[in-house]
């Protein structure tokens, strides 16, 4: 598997350096508040147990599944709920985290559907950014790093539901998407 990787992009360490940074910062925004925290399957499960190992608050933990990718590089545009929250949302301070924000789609989708349930308020962390996919007007509060308009995989993200399981962020080889 990792001799499908053309380039490492961010290292277990680096990734474990944000995550320390950034749970610092959610520990003080999120202090009293006991929020509910949303995991975003399957791509921010392993940021998500990263990030709240570095938290030191109380706060719930919830799943939701997003789908919009096909086996494909390229969003398909529309987005589907393919797995629903088990918590009741309304009146809570909500934390979503992301693996990666690409067109924005998928995040906006979530946040209008929170909104629409009535949280009281709704923060994005974001292990990846990358900015220049974006095709809708939407913004995360707190960002791991800003990636290159390239396709990424690793530390969750996939490739054909591939590549989670390696421990940093990579791009792959041109190669495996040619041999499809
Ligand atoms: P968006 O709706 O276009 O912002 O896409 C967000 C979702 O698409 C993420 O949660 C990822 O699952 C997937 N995605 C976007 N860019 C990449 C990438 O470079 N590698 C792997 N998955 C990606
Ligand atoms: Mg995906």
């Amino acid at each position: 598997m990792n001799n499908d990787i053309e380039r490492v992009l961010y290292s277990r360490e680096d990734i474990h350096q944000v995550a320390q940074k950034l749970g610092k910062e959610l520990t003080t925004a999120y202090a009293g508040k006991n929020p509910l925290i949303i995991c975003v399957l399957k791509g921010a499960v392993l940021f998500t147990t990263d990030i709240i190992r570095e938290m030191d608050i109380y706060a719930d933990l919830d799943f939701i599944n997003l789908s919009s990718y096909g086996n494909e590089t390229i969003s398909s545009g529309e987005v589907q709920l393919t797995k629903d929250l088990d918590a009741d949302v309304t009146g809570r301070d909500v934390l979503v985290i992301e693996d990666i924000i690409d067109t924005g789609r998928t995040l906006k989708f979530l946040i209008d559907l929170l909104k629409r349930r009535d949280v009281n308020s709704v923060k994005v962390c974001t292990l990846l950014d990358k900015p220049a996919g974006r095709l809708v007007d939407i913004k995360a509060d707190y960002i791991g790093f800003e990636v290159p308009n390239e396709f990424v995989v690793g530390y969750g993200l996939d490739y054909a539901e591939r590549y989670r399981n390696l421990p940093y962020v990579g791009i792959l080889k041109p190669a495996i998407y040619e041999h499809k």
